[in-house]
């Protein structure tokens, strides 16, 4: 198949793409130049690609532009503003990057003939938290407090309305939870924060110690993508569903920090003062619709999961060939 990625030189986008070319498919990616310090960078993720655009994804033309150039089958939509904690300080460009540019890509994949279906990402985040401890199903209200969850249930919305009124192309929405693996260099994630404090030989900070997520590697999300994609164009109509753990991988940022750090002996952490900004202490996510309609679950356990990120950024920090090891981590998720 002929691939578009958005957000392609993102952490979720660069392993998206190596995961797709590791299935024979054909990738062009349109998104913000890599950061310096990425998963894109250390494995060479632009040679693997057919096409790709470094652009604002509020550039209209420039986005139509490309996709009428690249012609592509299917479109994963990944680019967005995607912290909880930048959102509050940028809010405007949050809503305008993830409203906006949703709207830009779905108006410009009705715009090219060959564009069969679209997967956009949102997130668990989406959902109306009302802290009750309930794992969401897809039918749950949308609604959010920061700006971040809230500009990504529009895009959600906007998505929905669009499927449903505008579009005769297959329009899937695609809402996980928080993902883990290596090559994640973000501010104010936890398993990035983890790995910062061993390059300072500090001890980490932890924000939220009992904070439940559902959390599963992102290879596990990016094969829930893949499966959704296939399903779709062998008919399944449009729709939303959730990619999460079964119920007894809903953990705290305390597992997943003890795991990790089990490859570091020596390594410790201390919870940190809030600081006023609200974040969900519970998230989890039902995957029932698509354990049960798409046939897809988790590969890997948690503890894999947390040890298969602690094992690539010991590679990492080892100067190990970190491209040849990304790519094993892919054939072996494969080969499972
Ligand atoms: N990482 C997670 O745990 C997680 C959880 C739930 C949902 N998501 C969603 O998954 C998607 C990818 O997240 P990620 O973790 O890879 O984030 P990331 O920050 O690593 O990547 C974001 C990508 O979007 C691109 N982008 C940002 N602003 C852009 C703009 N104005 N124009 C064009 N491209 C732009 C960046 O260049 C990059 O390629 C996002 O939609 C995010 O909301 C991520």
């Amino acid at each position: 198949m002929r691939i578009l990625i958005t957000g392609h030189t993102g952490f979720k986008g660069s392993w998206l793409t190596i995961l797709l070319k590791e299935l024979g498919h054909d990738v062009s990616g349109f998104a913000l130049a890599p950061e310096p310090e990425s998963l894109f960078n250390s494995t060479g993720v632009s040679k693997m690609l057919s096409r790709e655009l470094y652009a604002d994804i509020r550039d209209k033309s420039k986005l139509s532009g490309f996709i009428a150039e690249v012609s592509p089958n299917v479109v994963f939509h990944l680019a967005a503003q995607p912290l909880v904690r930048y959102s509050y300080l940028e809010p405007t460009e949050t809503f305008s990057v993830n409203v906006d540019g949703t709207l830009n890509l779905l108006d410009s994949c009705e715009a090219c003939e060959t564009v069969e279906a679209v997967v956009v990402i949102t997130t668990d985040k989406v959902y109306r938290n009302e802290e009750k401890q309930k794992a969401f199903v897809e039918s749950d209200p949308l609604g959010g407090t920061d700006p971040y969850s809230t500009s990504k249930a529009m895009a959600d919305l906007l998505t929905q309305s669009w499927s449903r009124s505008v579009s005769k192309k297959k329009i899937m929405i695609a809402r996980a939870g928080n993902v883990i693996g290596g090559g994640d260099f973000s501010r104010d994630r936890l398993i990035p924060d983890l790995y910062r404090s061993l390059v300072a030989k500090s001890p980490a900070q932890i924000r939220n110690p009992l904070a439940v997520r559902p959390w599963q590697h992102v290879l596990d999300c990016l094969n829930g993508y893949i499966h959704l994609i296939d399903k779709a164009l062998g008919g399944l109509p449009s729709d939303s569903w959730n990619f999460g753990p079964e119920s007894e991988d809903y953990r705290t940022v305390k597992d997943v920090t003890d795991q990790f750090f089990t490859a570091f002996p020596g390594s410790t952490f201390s919870p940190l003062d809030g600081d006023g900004l609200h974040e969900a202490n519970f998230l989890a996510l039902s995957s029932e619709k698509a354990f049960s309609k798409l046939g897809w679950r988790n590969k890997l356990t948690f503890q894999e999961s947390v040890d298969w990120t602690s094992d690539w950024y010991r590679n990492f920090s080892s100067n190990e060939d970190i491209a040849e090891f990304t790519k094993e981590q892919v054939k072996e998720f494969l080969g499972k």
